[in-house]
C-alpha cells in the first residue's frame, strides 16, 4: 500500500468525468488499498480515486468515529437507484479543497447499487453522513467538487485563495 500524492484545485484534472471499472481484479484492489491509505493518512473520510489521479469509477469511504473500530467502504461503479425529495444540509470540506468547510444541502437520503471489494453487487440505503458523503463522492467522479454546489462568488473566492497557496508553496519549495 503507497501513500498516494493527492489533487487539490484549481487543477484541470478534477474536472474529468471518470470512466466505469470493466473488471474488479487485483490491480483495482490495490488502488483500493492505495487509496484507503491515502484517506487515512490525509486523513480524511472519503476520497474518489481521481483525487490521486485515476480517472475510474472508485471511491472508498470510512465513516467510523475517532476511537471506533475502522469501517472501510469500497465502492466501484456506484449508482444512485433513488434519492429523497428532502435534503439536508452538512457542513462539507475536501481533502481536494483543503481548509475551505461550507454548508452545502443534498437529498437526504439515497438508494445506492455498486460493486465491492470483491466485484459483488450491492445495494444499501443511505441516510445521514453516509447519503452526503455517498453524493459528494460520486460528485467527484463526474467532475464536480462541493464548491460547485456553493455561489460563484463564494467559489471564486476559495479558487483564488487556493490559488495563491499553491503559488506560495511553490516558490518555498
Ligand atoms: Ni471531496
Amino acid at each position: 500500500m503507497t501513500i498516494r500524492p493527492i489533487i487539490t484545485a484549481p487543477d484541470p484534472r478534477l474536472k474529468q468525468v471518470s470512466k466505469p471499472v470493466e473488471r474488479v481484479d487485483d490491480a483495482l484492489r490495490a488502488l483500493m488499498d492505495d487509496m484507503l491509505e491515502t484517506m487515512y493518512d490525509a486523513p480524511g473520510i472519503g476520497l474518489a480515486a481521481i483525487q490521486i489521479g485515476e480517472p475510474v469509477r472508485v471511491i472508498v469511504m470510512d465513516l467510523a468515529r475517532e476511537g471506533e473500530p475502522p469501517e472501510p467502504r469500497y465502492l466501484v461503479n456506484p449508482e444512485i437507484l433513488w434519492k429523497s425529495e428532502e435534503l439536508a444540509t452538512y457542513e462539507e470540506g475536501c481533502l481536494s479543497v483543503p481548509e475551505f468547510y461550507e454548508d452545502v444541502a443534498r437529498p437526504a437520503r439515497c438508494r445506492l447499487r455498486y460493486l465491492d471489494y470483491q466485484g459483488e453487487i450491492r445495494e444499501i440505503d443511505c441516510d445521514g453522513m453516509l447519503a452526503t458523503c455517498v453524493q459528494h463522492e460520486m460528485d467527484h467522479l463526474e467532475g464536480i467538487l462541493f464548491i460547485d454546489h456553493l455561489s460563484r462568488l463564494k467559489r471564486q473566492m476559495m479558487l483564488k485563495k487556493l490559488e495563491k497557496a499553491k503559488k506560495l508553496d511553490r516558490a518555498s519549495a
